[in-house]
């Protein structure tokens, strides 16, 4: 019974586009990745700076590691916490401008441990709908009453200030958001939820997970970026995305820090993370606030202008709609040559399934050319209207021919060709 309970749901998955299947990949260089034998480009990390694969990066683990061991033995508060520990930590603190710093073995448990250890079932939590998983479940498993702004829309996020203010007049009101959106590739309107927060004595916790190594002085983000820093009372991000590392924090007051500590049981009942990744996480903090961080954010910012300069960061999506039609584009781009993954619900809200492309420094500027002349190709003339039916092809540079639900390369070796909504496919 139970069994045919778990192949049930996994057929429900299948039958809607939704099943996810695990992959084992090798990724060395930060922009090429190999899964079952084929070396693709990958535009699906979200090692935005390429630290990863950094040298110093990569020797402070290795040295942490014969230093202090591949584990820590321990949660943080037992015998877990280890000097790299403290170090990155202290540099964390130093790096976001707060006071203090407090390390979690991921970026979810920071959001999920902050959000359960601040609030509780007597106040308000305000989210924007598209916030990340970790943030909606730290919500829930606080037990406080919470509920979600549609997507950076200030005037909603006023309403709902106003409402729990006045249902709840003794709740204390939670908002949470994300700087970068981590599947949209927009920004939060920082500055006006700022000032709402203050306007209606909230406190506001941010996710600044695609931010951090991207925006702001040295990288420091969204709020650092707007000066605004000191206006926000939990700022929270993780270490593996562009600090290329993994774990997590939330940075803010020592008293904060402090209450966390104690109260956060992600972090409590949790083995430390190993020092490596710690060590890993300080040496790239290094890299990222210095000069050479800075020639990677440019060169960040020269990469996205190919693919479109107005986004803020590096994460583009190409909205498709249909989740099997995302399906069968990412897997076109996989015969390309291009790692570029379908991005489905429940990550992101139904019928906006899409192709998420996320920009790495160390990028080089033909394959991105490449990878956008084929999202172009492959825009449907009824989204386009604008897709010019001559295009070149962009793997043999013959000429493509325009069909009716397809774009054929015109070789005969080729084998290139885009099919829009076709079952043939
Ligand atoms: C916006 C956002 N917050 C938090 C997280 C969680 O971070 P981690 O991967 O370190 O658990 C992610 C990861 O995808 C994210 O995109």
């Amino acid at each position: 019974m139970f069994e045919k309970f778990l192949q049930q749901s996994l057929d429900d998955l299948e039958n809607r586009s939704l099943r996810r299947r695990l992959r084992v990949s090798s990724a060395t260089t930060g922009t090429s990745v190999t899964i079952a034998g084929q070396t693709l480009h990958n535009f699906a990390s979200n090692d935005y700076l390429g630290l990863a694969s950094h040298h110093d990066v990569v020797e402070a683990a290795v040295r942490a590691t014969r230093d202090h061991g591949a584990g820590a033995g321990a949660s943080r508060l037992i015998t877990g916490t280890q000097s790299p520990h403290a170090q990155l930590e202290e540099k964390l603190a130093m790096f976001k401008r707060t006071e203090a710093a407090l390390l979690f073995g991921s970026g979810t448990a920071a959001s999920v441990g902050a959000l359960q250890a601040l609030a509780g079932k007597d106040d308000v939590i305000l989210l924007d709908r598209l916030s990340h998983a970790c943030l909606v479940d730290g919500a829930r498993l606080s037990g406080a009453v919470y509920r979600a702004f549609a997507h950076n829309n200030t005037a909603e996020l006023r309403h709902h200030l106003r409402w729990a203010r006045e249902k709840y007049p003794q709740a204390r009101i939670f908002i949470v958001t994300e700087s970068v959106f981590s599947m949209d590739g927009d920004i939060a309107p920082l500055r006006d939820i700022v000032d709402l927060k203050e306007e209606f004595g909230a406190v506001l916790m941010l996710d600044e997970a695609h931010a951090v190594g991207v925006l702001g002085h040295g990288g420091r983000g969204l709020a650092d970026q707007l000066g605004l820093s000191n206006r926000i009372e939990v700022h929270m991000g993780t270490l593996g995305k562009a600090l290329g590392s993994s774990g997590g924090y939330i940075a803010g007051t020592r008293t904060l820090v402090d209450f966390l500590a104690n109260r956060a049981r992600s972090f409590i009942f949790s083995t430390a993370p190993p020092a490596s990744t710690a060590a890993a996480a300080s040496a790239a903090l290094e890299i990222c606030s210095g000069e050479d961080g800075d020639r990677r954010r440019a060169r960040l910012r020269q990469l996205a202008s190919i693919l479109d300069p107005s986004m803020p960061a590096a994460i583009h999506p190409v909205i498709v709609g249909d989740a099997d039609e995302a399906l069968r584009r990412a897997e076109a781009l996989r015969r390309l040559g291009f790692f570029v993954p379908a991005i489905r619900p429940p990550t992101v809200p139904k019928g906006t399934s899409r192709l998420r492309v996320s920009l790495s420094a160390v990028h080089d500027d033909a394959v991105l050319n490449s990878l956008a002349q084929i999202l172009r190709g492959m825009q449907p003339v009824a989204d386009s209207g604008t897709r010019d039916p001559d295009t070149v092809c962009p793997v043999c540079g013959a000429a493509l021919v325009s069909e009716k639900c397809k774009v054929v390369c015109r070789s005969a070796t080729c084998g290139y060709r885009i099919v829009f909504n076709c079952s043939e496919f």
